[in-house]
């Protein structure tokens, strides 16, 4: 969507995989869909380096609205749990640098059965969020028609144009119609969302992460073309500093998130995150590979019979990323390879390994090397023509 936002894929913090619904706010404070979470989270944010390195969105997700609307039709926050009123928590995250998201559900219903936004309600409901100056809206598709769809995500998007706010916009749209053409019209999305969900809804273990991985690239002739500058497919959230996950299976989420030029979207808790997996979240060299100016979506490259898969990216300044992943659950493989078996053209080149900050050099495209990829992990390269090198991509995404 041509609306000036999200250029590069959007980062910050969502609630739902890690706090879902959890509304219990007398037995569990810390942790239910409150503005308590929503102010500590910005709090991190803002505190702890993520906003200076371009997490600069919080996002509410589902369960934050009071079980009716009131006396003029407008969605409320739940009374209890957001007391002070979204208008207000708004403030408080622009105050911090941040941006806010909210949710919304072009169904009757939201997932968990909250009031949707139905084909009547898109206008005054953009008008609200507005209102409280959001900054971001997930349009969601629980309980709705194929034909409700087909007309509430168009409408949605000329609603929130309408209100003169620049709002940007992530769509369900494809998740609830199997993500794929004939049925997808991946151009019209591209015209009328920031962003869209593909497909299933990330969960906190490596299966629901390889789930997504095989999904989505084993359609990238689909997806692939779709992503550029404004318009983004979503993967789904980082689940990265929760319970699911290895260090190496944090760091090839990672590194398969930014090939793929995705949204990261962290769902987790920043007050208590390891600073193991706040090194792999905050690594300069991948956040500045995943928000390339270019904006370009990566593919996979080989599939090889020993497990091993590689992905490649073109990124600026003739630079490109390449990941080494392992499926295997043996012991590291040493890879061997040149970079004209990965299809790049003549000339020497410089790596630098994303996550040890090593580099080395290849003579010639032809020079052959050995990487060593452990078990469900990755080696992510940043590879540039020796005579570019000195475009290193440490460039904070946004200042
Ligand atoms: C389905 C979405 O895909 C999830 O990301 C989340 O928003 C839930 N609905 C909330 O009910």
């Amino acid at each position: 969507l041509d609306n000036g936002l999200m250029r590069t894929p959007p980062m910050g913090w969502m609630a739902w995989e890690r706090y879902r619904c959890d509304i219990d706010c007398v037995s569990d404070p810390k942790n239910c869909i409150s503005e308590a979470l929503f102010i500590d989270m910005a709090d991190r944010l803002a505190e702890d380096g993520w906003r200076e390195l371009g997490y600069d969105h919080i996002m509410i997700d589902d369960c934050w609205t009071a079980m009716l609307r009131d006396e003029e039709g407008r969605l409320q926050p739940d009374p209890l749990r957001f007391p002070g009123g979204m208008l207000k928590l708004a403030q408080y995250v622009h105050d911090r640098g941040l941006k806010l998201g909210i949710y919304a559900d072009i169904g009757k219903f939201t997932c968990m059965g909250y009031p949707g936004t139905t084909l009547d309600k898109i206008q005054i409901d953009a008008q609200t969020f507005a209102n409280w100056t959001i900054d971001y809206l997930k349009f969601d598709g629980c309980y709705s028609s194929t034909d409700e769809q087909e007309k509430g995500y168009p409408l949605m998007s000329k609603a929130l144009n309408a209100t003169g706010r620049p709002i940007g916009y992530s769509c369900s749209w494809p998740a609830y119609q199997g993500g794929l053409p004939p049925k997808i019209n991946y151009t019209f999305l591209g015209e009328i969302c920031n962003a869209w969900r593909n497909y299933d809804d990330i969960q906190d273990s490596w299966d629901s992460v390889l789930g997504i991985v095989d999904w989505f690239f084993n359609n990238q002739d689909h997806l692939q073309p779709a992503a550029g500058p404004g318009r983004w497919n979503d993967p789904d959230m980082l689940i990265i500093g929760n319970f699911g996950l290895s260090l190496d299976q944090s760091r090839s989420q990672m590194a398969l998130w930014a090939i793929m030029a995705a949204p990261l979207i962290m769902s987790n808790d920043l007050r208590t995150i390891s600073s193991s997996s706040r090194n792999i979240l905050q690594n300069k060299v991948l956040i500045g590979i995943s928000q390339d100016p270019l904006g370009f979506q990566g593919r996979r490259l080989l599939k090889e019979k020993s497990q091993i898969e590689i992905f490649w990216r073109p990124l600026s300044h003739a630079a490109s990323a390449l990941v080494f992943f392992s499926r295997r659950s043996d012991m590291p493989y040493r890879y061997q390879t040149s970079l004209a078996r990965l299809n790049y053209t003549t000339g020497s080149y410089k790596v630098l390994d994303v996550f040890t900050g090593e580099t080395a050099s290849f003579p010639s495209h032809t020079t052959e090397f050995t990487v060593s990829i452990n078990p469900s992990g990755v080696v992510m390269w940043y590879v540039c023509p020796t005579s570019r090198w000195i475009v290193l991509p440490t460039r904070l995404p946004r200042p």
